[in-house]
């Protein structure tokens, strides 16, 4: 068997609740990881207990908004205490905006940069010391993955706001790629840049578009989507989170400060 450095590691993912985040809370407690699942919703809420009944005991949750210092200083806090050190970190929590640019609000512009940017740069810096220390034992060190997306390489119209956001996200997975390496911190980072995914996400926008009238009905808008990919398809969840899982294991030891992109083609045009 080909060892792939996930078997007992310490994983933290978050906006795992559903989606891209959910998907690969599924596939790295597969590969024999600990996961600690982390998102919006209170311990008590049923959805947590549907997660973690699925995942099983590997899996532990731990409320984190990804936009509060204090619950990333909480989180921290957890992991040196329970495990003493982190391999991966998994920076999947996002939303999106949409608009055109004279019409964006200056308030929603703000907010997708705190969830989409700020989380990114405040997970890192938590767990930066934690990362070293999962990383020294570790065959290419312990691996940080930003998703990002293909709108972060590619302008679309009416996104601005989530274009620049993501453009953020894989800069600052390079520069920090970067920083790490020279400072002999074993700690790899990259960014992954998925197409369009099949989750709620993506159905809840297509949604908005509909109640804009502009578009009849979300399936057409999802089929129109599909048309326009190369393989004329959207992505599954599970297909960006083994993309994520390569980037976490060891299969990746020389992968940092790199752009993985997962968009059926859409880009290659
Ligand atoms: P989703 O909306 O289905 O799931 C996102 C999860 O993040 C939810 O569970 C939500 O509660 C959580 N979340 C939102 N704000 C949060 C906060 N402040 N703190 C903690 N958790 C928070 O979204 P999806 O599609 O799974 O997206 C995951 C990531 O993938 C996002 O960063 C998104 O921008 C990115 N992405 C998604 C694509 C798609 O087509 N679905 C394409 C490319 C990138």
């Amino acid at each position: 068997m080909v060892e792939r450095g996930l078997q007992d590691a310490r994983t933290l993912v978050t906006g795992a609740l559903r989606g891209i985040g959910l998907a690969t809370a599924v596939r790295l407690v597969a590969e024999g990881a600990q996961v600690l699942v982390t998102d919006l919703s209170p311990p008590d809420d049923p959805l947590v207990g549907q997660v973690l009944g699925r995942l099983g005991p590997a899996a532990t949750y731990l409320p984190l908004d990804v936009t509060a210092e204090a619950d990333w200083e909480r989180a921290r806090g957890w992991v040196e205490s329970r495990w003493g050190s982190l391999d991966v970190l998994v920076n999947n929590a996002g939303t999106d905006l949409v608009g055109p640019v004279d019409q964006l609000d200056l308030a929603a512009w703000h907010r997708l940069m705190r969830i989409n940017v700020d989380s990114v740069f405040l997970g890192v810096r938590s767990f930066t010391a934690a990362l070293a220390a999962g990383g020294a034992g570790r065959r290419g060190g312990a691996s940080v993955i930003n998703v990002a997306s293909i709108m972060g390489l590619v302008g679309f119209a009416e996104t601005s706001a989530y274009n620049t956001s993501k453009g953020a996200v894989r800069l600052f997975s390079k520069a920090v790629a970067i920083e790490f390496a020279q400072a002999g911190k074993p700690i790899r980072v990259n960014s992954i840049h998925p197409g369009f995914v099949e989750t709620p996400l993506l159905h809840i926008g297509m949604q908005r578009w509909v109640d804009q009238g502009k578009a009849a009905r979300a399936q057409d808008l999802l089929d129109g989507i599909a048309a326009m990919t190369p393989v004329k398809r959207l992505a599954q969840p599970e297909e960006i989170a083994a993309a994520i899982a390569f980037l976490a294991s060891t299969d990746a030891s020389y992968l940092t400060g790199s752009e993985l992109v997962v968009d059926g083609g859409w880009t290659a045009q």
